[in-house]
């Protein structure tokens, strides 16, 4: 296998439109706005952009919790505007993926609306009803947002479940009803013409009849995944919807999907069992955790990163498809988890980019990581918006009596809303995002980190991304080639080879802020070529001192000489 494909040579760019770019000073980013920065899009060299949730919602957790599937979400602006921004779009040759969230819905859309009424109401298998037993909860599992993820509903006497927050609703794939109703919803936007499906949590949708309780005591953040991940109809479903729908468009897909493992993986997105072209993972997420799950400020070690990373890129390589990606809207940013985000911002930047995009995947760039966006640190608990952030700190704090500092240190490098302040456009005042009051604040640091400023400089990260992307486009190693880990225990390099036909890249990123001195067993690097660095390379090649965080990819065209 390793047919070629148009979704294996893109690189995927995606956008927050809350965040990205506010066209009508009310301070939130908008459609209209996503228009005016097409030319900045293009000019980076993305094909695609995948758009978080635009649709109609009452924004308990920003846009994926939906009311309405067929409708926009009124400060986003109009279906004329997705339109427009369509055509526009599609006019620079730059393709839309929607944001899929159909593991759930809003509990203010109307299947919900009518499923709470009556337990004989024609919606009422549209969601997952139980009886509680004495008083309690079905089962102990805990929502991903705190508390328990059954609510109890009085209309009724029973409780539903709610995998995520208690106004999202988890829908009953079990039900034909609800899978044909969403197949419906999915041709209505492939036929406006959309390229494709990002599937939020959509491993997530086969539940266990059973029900059973979660390990450990129960009642624990999410909780859940290991018994709801990957369930027992999973693939039917996605194989139903896969014959139903995808395979009637020339489209892209991609599931995000927590707990995969790289065998399922290859079950999801091999090309042979048609359900899905790539999975998102979480694994490499993973590197940082600790008791108290993302919230902990554990430093990655960088053996843990590279053997997670080696396992995806040699696990699937020609039985299915990777995405690459370092941050996400869920995400804090890269150059301050991986990297450095003060001396060394823009080297380590361009390094983490290197790292990444040089894999075999389709990459994802997430807006403002292609200027080395950073974290965010607000003083007041009060400027973080995002439900996860706040619930969490309600729950570690106020119930189970963690010290506020201790949860702010931890909010400072994992919450959400690291991912979610404004796009830095210029140095103006809320950099350019809006003339209004942004809905969440500017990172103060857009003086100096902003997209107006990186255009017009060579050196910028902005403009090293985009030399990651052309070259891309020219060397089919690059998509293509075969991955191999080399040097796997060293501490502080992250070195590997691809290879495909007569073509090899050796990539070596150090990880580490002091200089180091390098020598590549068994390779000779003096005649090949540097395809992109991070410094400018001072050596002879032979003797390599790596400078801090330095970046480098060598290319060969003759595979015979490279090999000592
Ligand atoms: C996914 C989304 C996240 C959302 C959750 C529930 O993980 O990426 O932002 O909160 O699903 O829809
Ligand atoms: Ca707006």
């Amino acid at each position: 296998m390793n047919y070629k494909m148009w979704w294996k040579e893109s690189v995927v760019y995606q956008i927050y439109p809350r965040s990205f770019k506010d066209s009508n000073g009310d301070g939130i980013g908008d459609l209209r706005g996503i228009i005016q920065k097409i030319d900045y899009l293009k000019e980076l060299g993305i094909d695609v952009i995948w758009l978080s949730p635009i649709y109609k919602s009452p924004n308990d957790d920003n846009g994926y919790d939906i009311s309405d599937y067929q409708d926009i979400m009124e400060e986003f602006g109009s279906m004329a505007d997705f339109d427009a921004l369509l055509h526009e779009a599609h006019a620079k040759g730059i393709k839309i993926l929607l944001d899929l969230v159909v593991n759930h819905t809003s509990d203010e859309h109307v299947w919900f609306a009518e499923s709470r009424k009556s337990v004989d109401n024609p919606y009422r298998d549209y969601y997952i009803w139980k009886s509680g037993e004495d008083g309690k909860a079905p089962n102990n599992w805990g929502s991903s947002f705190g508390g328990p993820a059954w609510e109890y509903d009085a209309e009724t006497g029973m409780y539903y479940l709610h995998l995520y927050s208690v106004k999202q609703p988890d829908l009953n794939w079990d039900n034909p009803k609800v899978r044909h109703g969403v197949y419906d919803m999915m041709r209505w936007w492939l036929d406006k013409g959309i390229d494709g499906f990002r599937m939020d949590v959509i491993n997530l949708i086969s539940k266990d009849e059973h029900f059973p309780d979660a390990a450990k005591g129960g009642h624990e953040y999410g909780d859940f995944y290991p018994i709801v991940a990957n369930g027992p109809k999973i693939h039917n479903y996605l194989k139903e919807m896969n014959k139903e729908v995808l395979s009637k468009y020339d489209i892209m897909t991609v599931g995000e999907m927590p707990m995969v493992t790289v065998e399922h993986a290859r079950k999801y997105t091999s090309e042979a069992e048609n359900e899905l072209n790539m999975v998102f993972h979480f694994e490499h997420m993973g590197v940082d955790t600790g008791e108290h799950g993302r919230w902990c400020d554990r430093k990655m070690y960088l053996p843990d990163l590279k053997a997670v990373m080696t396992k995806w890129q040699t696990g699937l390589y020609n039985e299915g498809w990777n995405s690459l990606y370092w941050n996400n809207h869920d995400q804090p940013r890269v150059v301050s988890r991986f990297g450095n985000d003060t001396a060394y911002r823009e080297v380590s930047a361009k390094m983490l980019g290197t790292c990444l995009h040089f894999m075999q995947g389709t990459p994802y760039i997430y807006q403002g990581e292609e200027l080395g966006m950073t974290n965010i640190k607000f003083e007041k608990l009060t400027d973080y918006k995002d439900i996860d952030t706040l619930n969490s700190y309600h729950q570690f704090v106020e119930v189970e009596g963690m010290p506020h500092d201790e949860m702010m240190r931890y909010i400072y490098k994992k919450s959400r809303d690291n991912a979610r302040t404004p796009m830095q456009w210029d140095d103006s005042e809320h950099a350019g995002f809006t003339t209004g009051e942004p809905w969440i604040a500017v990172n103060p640091n857009h003086k100096t980190i902003n997209a107006s400023k990186q255009m017009e400089d060579p050196d910028s990260v902005f403009n090293y991304y985009k030399r990651l992307i052309e070259l891309r486009k020219k060397y089919p190693v690059i998509v293509y080639g075969q991955y191999e880990l080399l040097d796997p225990d060293n501490v502080d390099l992250y070195v590997y080879k691809r290879t495909y036909k007569e073509e090899t890249l050796i990539i070596i990123c150090s990880f580490k802020e002091q200089e180091v001195p390098y020598a590549l067993d068994g390779y000779d690097l003096e005649d090949a070529e540097i395809l992109i660095s991070n410094y400018p390379v001072e050596d002879d090649n032979a003797n390599i001192v790596l400078k801090p965080y330095e970046a480098r990819v060598y290319y060969k065209h003759d595979q015979g000489h490279i090999n000592k």
